[in-house]
């Protein structure tokens, strides 16, 4: 018997990840046993397209962001060769979907329901680009949503927001920045405005700390030295060690104060500040910013928090600037970005169940809360869900009066009984 099951794929500048449902549950897809895997492209040495891990043994054959080329409907030529970037969506997606079967004893079954995700400023020519990919790759009659609605699905449910409530998600990736406004309702959710975006991501970070280090490289040694490694034609598996060596030296700089960039030919410590980071990126960030609150406005709701999904959110420069922005909004991360927006695609928003008085001797209540979500997603809320009062009511005054009439009636009888004890006794001595 085949089971009936749903995939929702998010392809990313940088990492895509992909989450299956099935038996009612939403699960990750795992690729070698990590959650997300590298979105370059390879052409193999037999002119076939290799993506996943295999792809990483080609950074001379490599496309390393696919996703732009869909964004900008432009050809690849890769090893003389050129490709569509319907091609290399195909490319990805098969893998996903071949994964997915693997993993979940799929067979070939057709899934019930497929979810592609992009960005919010993407043309219906891009996203066009996504489904025929999918169509080619197996996964015919695809939906679309875009990624900031996805991922605020995810939170709602998972951060039990109650109803009425409102979010914003800010998701900064490796190419694209994207926000949507989620409130959530008796039915599900509404997006509450017109989400934004703009395409700035980590990719852009990671080019403006290559040419501080280039610069530096000149300095140090000279421009030639930096033309041999990473700049000239011909750098292929080195340049590709020096980028990495760069991202990683730039994760770094979320946590630590420095960090050190090695490249071959620089005698001494070529050392990167944080401070000197920050002031190369705050432009950009500053417009992630703005569109941010943009959209909050245009929403005319007030959020109560506003979630930062994505790799390069974790820069801290972003929640410091949003917070300025938005003071009265509380700043939460995503657990697990690299999942939020594919299981959030696949997130059921069911109506939440009628109220049900709940009496508790302790703490007497009547609860209103949205109804279980099938998903069980694995964040663990960083405080209590921001508000939950509105939904509340508070019977402890009821309950005080009843105990003060009842002390008062026993008493009264007490009273009573004490005083006949009395007489009695009075009348048995007189
Ligand atoms: N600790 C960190 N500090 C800063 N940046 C980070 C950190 N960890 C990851 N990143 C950056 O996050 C980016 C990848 O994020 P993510 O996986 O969310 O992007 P994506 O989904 O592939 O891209 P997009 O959604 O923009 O198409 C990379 O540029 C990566 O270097
Ligand atoms: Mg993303």
């Amino acid at each position: 018997m085949t089971r009936s099951w749903s995939i929702a794929i998010d392809f990313g500048t940088s990492f895509t990840s992909a989450a299956v449902r099935t038996g009612g549950t939403v699960h990750p897809v795992l690729f070698d046993g990590s959650d997300s895997f590298s979105s370059q492209v390879a052409l193999s040495m037999d002119g076939e397209l290799l993506t996943g891990p295999s792809a990483t043994q080609f950074p001379s054959r490599v496309e390393r962001v696919p996703k732009r080329a869909v964004a900008s409907a432009s050809q690849v030529r890769l090893h003389r060769r050129t490709l569509q970037p319907v091609d290399l969506v195909e490319a990805i997606y098969s893998y996903v979907a071949k994964t997915a079967r693997t993993q979940f004893m799929l067979g070939d079954s057709e899934p019930g329901r497929v979810v592609l995700t992009h960005p919010v400023r993407w043309t219906p020519g891009a996203v066009a680009i996504l489904r025929e990919g999918a169509q080619r790759a197996g996964l015919s009659g695809a939906h679309t949503s875009t990624e900031p609605v996805a991922a605020g699905r995810a939170l709602l449910v998972d951060r039990e927001v109650e109803v009425g409530g409102s979010i914003a998600v800010y998701d900064l990736g490796g190419g694209t920045f994207d926000t949507a406004v989620l409130q959530r309702t008796k039915d599900g959710f509404s997006v509450i405005g017109a989400p934004g975006g703009a395409a700035i991501g980590g990719e852009d970070f990671d080019s403006a700390l290559l040419e501080l280090v280039g610069h530096r490289v000149g300095e140090m040694a000279s421009p030639e030295v930096w033309e041999q490694v990473f700049a000239g034609p011909d750098t292929g598996r080195q340049g590709a060690l020096i980028r990495q060596d760069v991202v990683k030296a730039k994760e770094r700089l979320s946590t630590y104060d420095k960090a050190e960039v090695y490249v071959k030919g620089v005698a001494g410590e070529l050392v990167i500040s944080k401070a000197e980071y920050e002031s190369l990126i705050k432009a950009k960030l500053e417009t992630t910013v703005t569109e941010l609150v943009r959209t909050v406005r245009d929403s005319g709701v007030e959020v109560k928090a506003v979630y930062l999904v994505g790799g390069a959110s974790q820069t801290p420069l972003v929640k410091s600037l949003v917070s300025e922005a938005l003071p009265k909004a509380l700043i939460r991360k995503a657990k697990q970005p690299k999942l939020t927006v594919a299981c959030g695609a696949l997130t059921k928003m069911k109506k939440p169940e009628k109220p049900k008085p709940v009496l508790k001797v302790e703490a007497p209540k009547i609860e209103t809360k949205p109804a279980e979500s099938t998903y069980r997603p694995t964040y663990t809320p960083s405080t209590p869900t921001s508000s939950s009062s509105g939904s509340k009511v508070d019977l402890s005054p009821a309950i005080g009066v009843i105990l003060v009439v009842l002390a008062v009636v026993v008493g009264v009888i007490m009273v009573g009984g004490l005083l006949s004890a009395i007489f009695g006794l009075l009348a048995a001595i007189f």
